[in-house]
């Protein structure tokens, strides 16, 4: 673990020019507004390591799956977030020589993304090999405002000579995906507008016809005086350039406006599609740089006001909660039910840019707490759609009934290939019926779950029917072949976790079916003869979760990861060697699965999830025991053991893991950024302060907050929105102040006392 960036409380500072940290740095410094999304990739040309990559969200590619040996039941393909036309491309010739970093002499270089108003923005000095020394700054955001818009800002002043700039702005949609399984490229040419004026470019994928058009218009000033030199055309196979050449003056600034817009075929007709970019593309070159610039700083005051977290004492801590919240409001903003998270956001490619259980199990409560509800509401609405996909799915592998949703999906199908992920980590079902019980926890809004809830519920819960059986000789109900949370081990039988998550979405399901009965018994009947649900069926549910088996050690007074997990041979953490980890990447897979190391959460993560169930000893016991023998070396992992340390008043713990959850990807701690941030779990992130450090519950309709200072913390801060309700939640050493934001006057429990807190006044609560 290295500390490569600066810290800043708004911004993350890369200083000197390091090729090796290139792609780190790419992840790191990404832009996104919901709709598209991109790495930090140089606008002038590059001839070092550097991946590629602009992403529109839900555009994707359906890659024809590779295995080492098919097994029935695989997806024919791996669907894949698509790198799509690079459209922030500016070549620049310096008296005929190439601007390219990877050649020249660099100096000054910096490359900040500044977070609070969202840009990037880097600067260098060049020496060529010509002998010629420009300085450059640039400056490029993706607009909040007009999702379809990216505006780049890029001047060169020559510092030691007067000669010639051959400028060209470029879209290329000639670009590949790293991933791609059979090196193949995923795009074809429909269309190339070469002018003057606007040039655009129209392509469509190889499979799924999706269509995106991206088009762009520059301005070149030089000096303060805009200029209208003659401009060129050119174009390639899916490349097209505009070329001006530009008689630069020793010591003058020579700027270059950049506008592009990028519509798809997901919003648009695909026949409309050049003539939508244009337009699009009109308005925002209208409003110009500066104005574009200025309603981005004002619409991410917006997002700030309503999500941001504030730790004084503790720069480290304050850039990387800040760095987590970025990038979540960045990747989704709520307004496209079709739109999901995926784990890496638009910083990378890995992953698929797919849906995981990710967004259920960690996503959720981020947006509930900081968004409107029908951002979270879609989150879910999101899974109901594909619940007929999550049929087929269990059809397929041979259930008669039920639904499994997918481990992998873009359009509810599932395009995971792993056995061992895709047919035995289901354990994802119980967390897709848990965000139901979240949302409706936290929003109180019931209506969701006669309208949508029950369906996807009474299909998971039909599911897990299906999938235990009852074992005589144990005289109870057993899960066999299973792949739990900790992805290192597989094949295991009675994952603890993943019996009781089935158990509890039983459970939870028979008290949705008791409450619709009661109080929407019309919708109840309406629902009783779609789905079918008869009191047969009931009963056999009820039957389960009554007789279960969970493996526990008596001795331990602990509940077993598996069956079998003692007679592991038993090393901690603390005992491994530096040089071996992380062990995904030191030691052999046979290795890895006959260890006793967990990669994430597993027990932790069913007391997580219901810790209303179990007092704190039982959970504590737990704890100390998993986590010396957690590496963490999923992301998702050392959030959920911050919130346990928290509330288990293990304060030095829960610190310990939050700083690694929340400078996960600045600090590079699992050697694997370069690949993309791990965006959901900046999620878990978000939860390590509000729910771990802020203690806040939803219990029966009430927010707890439980708070305490962590680490040399002078003081934090977050937000939360509660039905209809913005709280601002300060807390010092000597009080807790909480502010509402809102003439929503609500009471809120402090340390398990009840308090008032009316519209728009401050709660001061001495300690
Ligand atoms: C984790 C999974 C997670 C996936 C995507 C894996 O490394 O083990 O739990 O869903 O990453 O974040």
């Amino acid at each position: 673990m290295k500390q490569y960036f600066k810290l800043d409380e708004w911004r993350v500072i890369e200083e000197g020019f390091n090729p090796e940290e290139n792609k780190v740095a790419e992840s790191i410094c990404s832009l996104g507004n919901g709709h598209m999304g991109q790495r930090a990739n140089f606008e002038e040309n590059y001839s070092g390591d550097s991946l590629q990559g602009s992403y529109m969200a839900g555009v994707y590619y359906p890659d024809k799956t590779r295995v080492g040996w098919w097994k029935n039941g695989y997806p024919e393909y791996f669907a894949k977030v698509l790198n799509s036309t690079n459209w922030i491309g500016i070549d620049i010739k310096v008296n005929g020589e190439t601007l390219d970093l990877a050649k020249a002499t660099v100096k000054n270089f910096t490359r900040i993304l500044n977070m609070k108003e969202a840009y990037l923005e880097r600067s260098f000095n060049a020496v060529l090999s010509n002998g010629n020394e420009v300085k450059v700054s640039s400056k490029r955001f993706l607009s909040a405002v007009y999702p379809e818009i990216g505006a780049i800002k890029y001047s060169i002043t020559p510092v030691n000579f007067s000669g010639e700039l051959t400028i060209t702005p470029y879209l290329d949609g000639d670009v590949k995906n790293q991933d791609s399984n059979y090196d193949e490229k995923f795009w074809d040419e429909v269309q190339i507008n070469a002018s003057t004026d606007i040039s655009s470019l129209v392509l469509k994928t190889k499979k799924l016809d999706f269509h995106i058009c991206s088009a762009m218009k520059f301005d070149i000033v030089n000096g303060g005086v805009k200029i209208n030199s003659a401009v060129t055309t050119d174009t390639k196979e899916k490349f097209v350039s505009n070329t001006v050449n530009v008689k630069a003056e020793q010591g003058k600034e020579v700027v270059i406006y950049k506008y592009a817009s990028n519509v798809t075929s997901r919003n648009h007709a695909k026949e409309e599609l050049a003539t939508k970019a244009s337009e699009v593309l009109t308005k925002a070159y209208n409003e110009g740089f500066d104005t574009l610039l200025a309603k981005q700083v004002e619409a991410w005051a917006e997002k700030w006001k309503e999500s941001d977290i504030v730790i004084e004492g503790d720069v480290e801590a304050q850039q990387g909660i800040r760095f987590n919240i970025f990038q979540l409001n960045q990747t989704y903003t709520g307004e496209d039910e079709r739109l999901n998270i995926g784990p890496k956001g638009f910083t990378g490619e890995k992953y698929g840019g797919s849906t995981y259980w990710d967004t259920e199990a960690y996503c959720i409560p981020f947006y509930l707490a900081t968004a409107d509800q029908k951002v979270a509401r879609n989150l879910l609405i999101y899974r109901h759609k594909h619940l007929e996909k999550a049929k087929e799915n269990a059809r397929k592998l041979g259930f008669k009934k039920g639904a499994l949703y997918p481990m992998v999906t873009m359009n509810g199908e599932e395009c995971h290939n792993e056995w061992e992920i895709t047919f035995e980590e289901i354990h994802r079902n119980g967390a897709i019926a848990y965000a139901i019980y979240n949302y409706v926890n936290y929003t109180g809004d019931k209506s969701y779950l006669g309208e949508y809830g029950l369906e996807v519920l009474a299909e998971i819960s039909r599911f897990w029917k299906e999938r235990v059986h009852y074992s005589p000789r144990k005289g109870k109900y057993v899960m066999h072949g299973v792949t739990g949370p900790n992805e290192y081990e597989n094949n295991v039988n009675n994952n603890w976790y993943t019996n009781r998550i089935a158990v509890w979405t039983l459970e939870y399901t028979l008290e949705v079916i008791d409450y619709l009965k009661a109080n929407e018994p019309e919708r109840y009947k309406e629902l009783e003869a779609k789905l079918q649900i008869n009191a047969e069926e009931t009963a056999k549910w009820r039957d389960i979760t009554l007789n279960m088996f969970y493996p526990v050690d008596e001795e331990l007074g602990i509940f077993l990861q598996q069956e079998g997990y003692m007679d592991k041979e038993q090393i901690l953490v603390s005992e491994l060697p530096e040089e071996d980890r992380p062990l995904n990447q030191k030691w052999s897979w046979d290795r890895i699965l006959r260890s006793c190391f967990i990669k994430q959460a597993d027990v932790l993560q069913g007391l997580f999830f219901l810790e209303h169930s179990y007092d704190d000893e039982t959970i504590r016991r737990n704890f100390n025991f998993y986590e010396p023998r957690t590496v963490h070396e999923s992301s998702l992992s050392p959030c959920v053991h911050s919130i346990l340390a928290s509330k288990l008043g293990m304060q030095d713990k829960a610190y310990e893991m939050y700083l690694r959850t929340s400078r996960l990807d600045l600090d590079n701690y699992n050697n694997d950024t370069e690949d993309g941030c791990h965006t959901t779990s900046m999620a878990g992130t978000w939860m390590s302060v509000v729910q771990g450090f802020g203690g806040m519950r939803v219990k029966e309709g009430k927010l707890h907050f439980n708070p305490f200072i962590p680490g040399h913390w002078n003081s934090f801060s977050f937000k939360v929105m509660f039905r209809g309700a913005l709280l601002k939640v300060n807390v010092t050493k000597e009080n807790v102040v909480i502010t509402n934001e809102s003439n929503v006057e609500l009471t809120v429990a402090v340390n398990g006392k009840d308090h008032l807190v009316k519209g728009n006044e401050e709660l001061i609560i001495n300690n």
